[in-house]
């Protein structure tokens, strides 16, 4: 079971409970800008070993470099303190050292199992930077392996300790704070609809689509302390609920977006999410969640009035409206190539992640919405 802790001043008593003393250390590029260094400079440890060389949507190969030092460091605990890239960077050497077949683990074939591992004997604290993945509470990592994103899924992957400071977001760019906040919204509205919803994970969703509708504006536009914090909770209840129910169609075909056009993850979820929906809500006779189109409808009300909404019109509207406030924009083709792009990213989808999408999407239709993405 994960505890959640809210605070950094948390961590010292974390890693006493831990009892460990040689840790070993991964963090992106940020680390030496957050305003949490001090404290985990000064933390009592006999030896740190850091780990920072990967880049955001890591790859592979980079993962390798860092699977290899944690072997010869001897360290016995991870602590991973960044973004989404560096808690999943962190979980990527985790499995690959526990797992009896090391880094094979995280490629295909075996990536498509779960493998039996035990993750106890390598006790796990993530410190998520920004506020959008919620991997800091989910069993998944993602990275790249030949050029396609790979979802890496093991119940050993969960980190022991979510640690929510809030201070740091502090110095994440505006830009990233949009998409980050995007991500979580768009998680917090997929899990919900997904076919693999339960009570438990759509309790999650509800908190965490509630509170980026009350907060975001504040958190964007003014800075607001306590709003980053709202958010940072918000992202993680995001993040709770998809290793639930996991994501659905619009983070199916945000990956060729995020690839093809260099639009960070979260912009590439929420141009997309807007259009699905608006499909959905069309099509409820062509949905595939064994609860029925009526529930399906039902679950369309609850997100709306979650978001202050009488519609789920009126809620597309105002997800729209929020993209537009924040200046971020769809994707545009170069002239001539719209056609052979659109044929790219629509065979691009990968069909098992439209499996937890509640309305069905053939590929006349997925061309159809990636149509009206791209501007
Ligand atoms: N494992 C999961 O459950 C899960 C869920 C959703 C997304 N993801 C993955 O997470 C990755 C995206 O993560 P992300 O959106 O958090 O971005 P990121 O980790 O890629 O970081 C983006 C940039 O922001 C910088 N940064 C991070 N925190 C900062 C801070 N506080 N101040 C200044 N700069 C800071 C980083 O150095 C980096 O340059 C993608 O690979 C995505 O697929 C994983």
């Amino acid at each position: 079971m994960q505890k959640i802790i809210e605070g950094i001043a948390s961590l010292p008593a974390a890693l006493k409970e831990i009892g460990i003393r040689k840790l070993f250390f991964v963090t992106d590029s940020s680390y030496p800008f957050l305003c949490i260094k001090e404290t985990i400079e000064a933390l009592d440890v006999s030896e740190k070993v850091m780990f920072s060389d990967f880049t955001p949507n890591p790859l592979f190969e980079q993962v390798r470099v860092g699977i290899d030092l944690f072997r010869s460091s001897g360290c016995e605990a991870i602590l991973a303190v960044g973004g989404g890239s560096a808690i999943d960077v962190a979980k990527c050497i985790k499995l690959a050292v526990i797992a009896e077949e090391g880094e094979k683990a995280l490629i295909p074939p075996l990536v498509l199992q779960r493998l039996p591992v035990d993750g106890s004997g390598i006790p796990f604290i993530a410190i998520p930077t920004t506020a959008g993945t919620g991997s800091e509470s989910t069993h998944n990592a993602v990275m790249y392996y030949e050029g396609a994103k790979q979802t890496v899924t093991n119940d050993a992957l969960l980190p022991d300790y979510a640690v929510l400071e809030p201070s740091v977001l502090q110095t994440l760019p505006i830009y990233q704070k949009k998409c980050t906040m995007m991500d979580a919204l768009c998680q917090g509205i997929e899990s919900w609809w997904s076919v693999n919803s339960t009570e438990e994970s759509k309790g999650y969703s509800r908190k965490a689509v509630e509170l980026i509708i009350r907060n975001w504006k504040s958190y964007i536009f003014d800075n607001d302390p306590d709003a980053a914090r709202q958010i940072m909770i918000a992202a993680n209840y995001g993040g709770r609920a998809i290793n639930l129910a996991q994501t659905t169609a619009a983070h199916a075909m945000s990956y060729k977006i995020t690839s093809m056009y260099k639009l960070p993850h979260g912009h590439a979820v929420a141009v997309c999410l807007p259009e699905i929906w608006e499909y959905m809500l069309a099509h409820l006779e062509k949905c595939v969640d064994p609860r029925g189109d009526r529930y399906l409808s039902e679950v369309f009300d609850e997100i709306s009035t979650s978001m202050g909404e009488a519609s789920p019109e009126g809620a597309i509207m105002a997800f729209r409206e929020m993209m537009e406030a924040m200046d971020l924009r769809n994707p545009v083709t170069e002239s001539g190539k719209r056609s052979d792009e659109l044929d790219i990213l629509s065979r691009s989808v990968n069909p098992i992640r439209l499996k937890n999408n509640p309305v069905s999407l053939d590929s006349e239709v997925l061309l159809s919405l990636y149509s009206s993405i791209l501007h």
